[in-house]
């Protein structure tokens, strides 16, 4: 008997070629990748700036597949829409200093898209108590926001295990994402302490050889 391991890869495009983006999202979609996912950077929320709603409306033109923003920016209720329009599928915002973080979520589901909540290393799980029925998902970090290709750090699988024994207790569908320093040394860990949806960027783009043995090497971890 066969039992098949069932998780989402979500391939960030932070780290891909620029020069050659239409080829990198196809590389992508036919490596079997589950979502695209855009990060989002205002210089301010975090330390560096990315990209916008400009670059989610080209990847919708260039794929299938569901387009995954996290958005890592100040404000994020006033640009919710901008992204919509833009095509994103999912939008994701993160817990600190946002007040008004229930209400953005609820706006975001009105919109038709699937609302993530993100909590970054350093904060506490707590946080989220009020917030956990408004989400469709969550997303813990698993690195500082603001750059790719930092390394994991290991003390966020606490975190995980933590979230994914409320969402058991409580009976509800969320799943857990996670977003940072994924590769097949440490998606196994996050996936064993109960993650289901894999954002990879260097560990995708930047693989030796090709985005192809990346995507496999990533399903290919847990055994
Ligand atoms: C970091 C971003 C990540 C980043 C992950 O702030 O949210 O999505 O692109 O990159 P890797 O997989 O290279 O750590
Ligand atoms: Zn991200």
């Amino acid at each position: 008997m066969s039992s098949k391991i069932n998780f989402d890869i979500s391939a960030s495009i932070l780290a891909a070629d620029f020069r050659n983006l239409e080829r990198e999202v196809k590389a992508a979609e036919s490596a079997g990748v589950d979502n695209i996912h855009v990060d989002v950077m205002d210089g301010v929320f975090v330390p560096n700036i990315s990209m916008g709603p400009m670059i989610v409306e080209t990847c919708k033109k260039i794929t299938e597949l569901p387009i995954d923003v996290h958005l890592m920016i100040i404000n994020p209720e006033k640009y919710i829409e901008a992204f919509q329009h833009a095509g994103a599928d999912r939008i994701s915002i993160h817990i600190e200093n946002n007040p008004v973080v229930n209400v953005t979520l609820k706006r975001i589901q009105a919109l038709g898209c699937k609302a993530g909540l993100v909590i970054n290393p350093e904060t506490d799980l707590d946080l989220i108590e009020g917030s956990l029925i408004f989400a469709d998902f969550f997303l813990i970090m698993t690195v500082h926001p603001g750059f790719g290709g930092q390394l994991f750090i290991n003390e966020t699988l606490q975190k995980i295990v933590a979230l994914n024994e409320i969402i058991k207790q409580l009976g509800i569908a969320q799943f857990i994402q996670v977003d940072g320093g994924i590769n097949p040394e440490t998606l196994p860990a996050c996936y064993h302490a109960g993650a289901r949806d894999f954002v990879a960027g260097n560990s995708i783009f930047n693989h030796p050889r090709s985005i192809q043995e990346a995507v496999l090497e990533l399903r290919e971890s847990i055994k």
